[in-house]
């Protein structure tokens, strides 16, 4: 929503307020022409907290425009010169409730003394809006506390602002355009797309190709509760998305690129992608500079991408099904982790100490997509007996445990599986918060627990503890949606967090300037990145809604991926009406 006033312009009034009735009547007398020039003043009342601004001034005559204060800026006119389109300087973009914007246009013109005098309208437009994001809201179903639908349908749209590249025609994010065009690869391969990490603008591979996985397992599990939800077709939009990027990063058999855009250089920019203009360097993978790690995760992604698609759409299953079998043979002949081979890329921010869990993980996946024994025997080499830490973007040992537990029936990765499941229940190893929620780690504590709560609604419909795995995970996401008096879910629920760590959705509209002091703004984000989960609490009693805070308070693609599955799995439930 815009909020819109229209003022007059004049050479002859000081001062026109909107409230004026004057629109038709004023005047450009010849008294005060001084030879085709005119003056005037615009001021607008400010009657709420304004965050970057545009006018749009029309003029009756095609105007040579000259500001004279340093408020504004052309931004764009017509080709007849008779629109112009004003937006804020930076730093004179936020304006307080009850204040007024007063601004004294020139220009120079060109009429007879026959003809009407000069006059134009002016509109004020504050940035501050979210344009028009439709939420189609399925409507809440009685046994459910927490509406999955609405979840699913914002956690999508998630992944949509985090969209890379040009945006197609259907993008449903007003404040979002098309960015990073020029992602390219060492010899000018087309890098354009994939997905935004998480509130900043690198395209990270390993935990792209790791939500990916995740979010088609949700799909492959659950697909009838994203039909119930409504969001079938727009789930299959989502993961199309990265999986098209990720093909295109296996440029040739050997080599893969495996992120865009560099940590540094990255994150000191505040802005918008679509502002970026910093070096975006491209890093592969390379038979010199093996990552067995990110090519099993990406085999995963793309084997499990294909099961989702076979039957939709064949001929994109089987490209996807192509490249997922050669990175895999890549990541098994030539092993190291990316970190070591790439120390000066993702090392940082999503290094890997091993890549087993990868191995097993991708060569499962295999072997459900193409039942070649050859990918159960990767797998099962691969495979660490043990219970697991959890799983997450860089550990998919439990996932792994899940799928080979599935595909074989063997009794000991079951035995694992319930270990695992034991520690992190009550009374395990994993401590608790007094809300009730599981605590693994304190970056990003929530996705944990909700990848956990994935993992057991799966394991539960392999038929392994299912009573009580479904009341545990429901337990969980539950806290996340808003048992603890708020939701941690952007634009869901109870007083859910506006002012997450996520640059884009921070800056005004555009075209107004973006900074950072979009990131110290004490007001709620102006956009709303809806369905994205925060990270949650790092201690007991320990979450803030602070932009600054990206420990507790940053969105991500790989937060909400499990989140999203384990929903879609309690979606599956209430819809077979087996919710606990
Ligand atoms: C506003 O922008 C214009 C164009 O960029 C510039 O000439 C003017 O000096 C700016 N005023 C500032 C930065 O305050
Ligand atoms: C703005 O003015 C109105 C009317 O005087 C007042 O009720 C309101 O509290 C003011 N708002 C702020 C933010 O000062
Ligand atoms: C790593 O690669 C080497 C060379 O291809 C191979 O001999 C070795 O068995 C591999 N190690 C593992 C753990 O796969
Ligand atoms: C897989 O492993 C089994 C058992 O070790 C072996 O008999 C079989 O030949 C292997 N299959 C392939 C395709 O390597
Ligand atoms: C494997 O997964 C399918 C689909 O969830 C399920 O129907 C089947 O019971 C599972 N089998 C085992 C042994 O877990």
């Amino acid at each position: 929503m815009a909020v819109g006033l229209v003022v007059i312009l004049t050479s002859l009034l000081p001062c026109l307020h909107a409230s004026l009735p004057v629109m038709a009547s004023v005047s450009f007398t010849g008294m005060h022409d001084w030879g085709n020039r005119f003056e005037g003043t615009l001021v607008f009342p400010v009657e709420e907290e304004v965050y970057g601004w545009k006018v749009t001034i029309d003029f009756n005559y095609p105007v040579i425009l000259q500001l004279s204060h340093e408020k504004t800026t052309i931004h764009s006119s017509s080709f007849d010169k008779k629109r112009f389109v004003l937006v804020n300087n930076l730093s004179h973009g936020i304006m307080h409730d009850n204040s007024t914007l007063a601004m004294t246009i020139g220009g120079q013109y060109n009429r007879s003394t026959s003809d009407p005098p000069i006059t134009a309208t002016a509109t004020f437009v504050n940035l501050i809006h979210d344009g028009q994001v439709v939420i189609s809201a399925s409507p809440a179903v009685p046994s459910e506390k927490y509406n999955y639908a609405e979840v699913l349908e914002k956690s999508i749209l998630f992944y949509e602002a985090q969209r890379s590249g040009k945006l197609p025609p259907t993008n449903r994010i007003p404040w979002r355009g098309d960015s990073a065009l020029l992602d390219l690869g060492e010899h000018f391969e087309d890098l354009t797309g994939g997905w935004y990490d998480a509130g900043d603008h690198i395209k990270f591979g390993f935990p792209m190709a790791g939500s990916v996985s995740m979010l088609a397992w949700g799909l492959i599990e659950f697909k009838d509760a994203y039909a119930a939800a409504g969001q079938l077709d727009y789930m299959y939009d989502c993961i199309r998305w990265p999986l098209e990027w990720l093909m295109k990063a296996h440029t040739s058999r050997n080599e893969l690129y495996v992120q865009v855009g560099q940590g540094n250089l990255d994150h000191r920019f505040w802005g918008r992608p679509e502002d970026m203009a910093m070096a975006r360097p491209p890093y592969k993978i390379t038979a010199q500079r093996p990552g067995s790690d990110v090519a099993g995760e990406y085999a995963a992604a793309m084997a499990a991408g294909y099961i989702a698609f076979k039957d939709k759409d064949p001929n994109f299953a089987a490209d996807l099904l192509r490249h997922a079998k050669e990175i895999y043979t890549f990541g098994l002949e030539y092993n190291s982790t990316y970190t070591k081979s790439l120390p000066q890329s993702a090392a940082q921010f999503y290094g890997s100490s091993d890549y087993d869990d990868e191995l097993c993980w991708g060569g499962a996946w295999l072997y459900l997509a193409t039942g070649e024994e050859k990918y159960l025997n990767d797998s099962r080499k691969y495979h660490r007996p043990g219970t697991s830490w959890g799983q997450s973007w860089g550990n998919k040992e439990l996932g792994c445990k899940v799928l080979l537990h599935n595909v074989t029936g063997d009794d000991k990765y079951a035995a694992d599986i319930i270990g695992t499941f034991a520690d992190w229940m009550p009374g395990g190893t994993v401590p608790y918060f007094s809300s009730g929620q599981a605590f693994r780690d304190k970056w990003g504590s929530l996705r944990h627990t909700a990848n956990m709560a994935f993992v057991a609604l799966v394991a539960a419909e392999h038929g392994l503890h299912s009573t009580e795995y479904r009341a545990w995970a429901k337990s969980q996401i539950h806290i996340a949606l808003g048992d603890t008096g708020r939701s941690f879910v952007v634009g869901f629920g109870v007083n859910p967090p506006s002012h997450p760590h996520h640059r884009s959705s921070s800056c005004p509209m555009m075209p107004a300037p973006c900074s950072q002091e979009a990131l110290t703004r004490p007001e709620p984000s102006p956009h709303t990145v809806y369905g994205g989960l925060v990270g949650g609490p790092s201690h007991e009693g320990g979450y803030k809604d602070d932009r600054q805070d990206y420990v507790q308070n940053e969105v991500a693609c790989d937060y909400n991926a499990g989140f999203q599955s384990a929903v879609a799995g309690l979606k599956h439930l209430s819809i077979t009406g087996q919710l606990p």
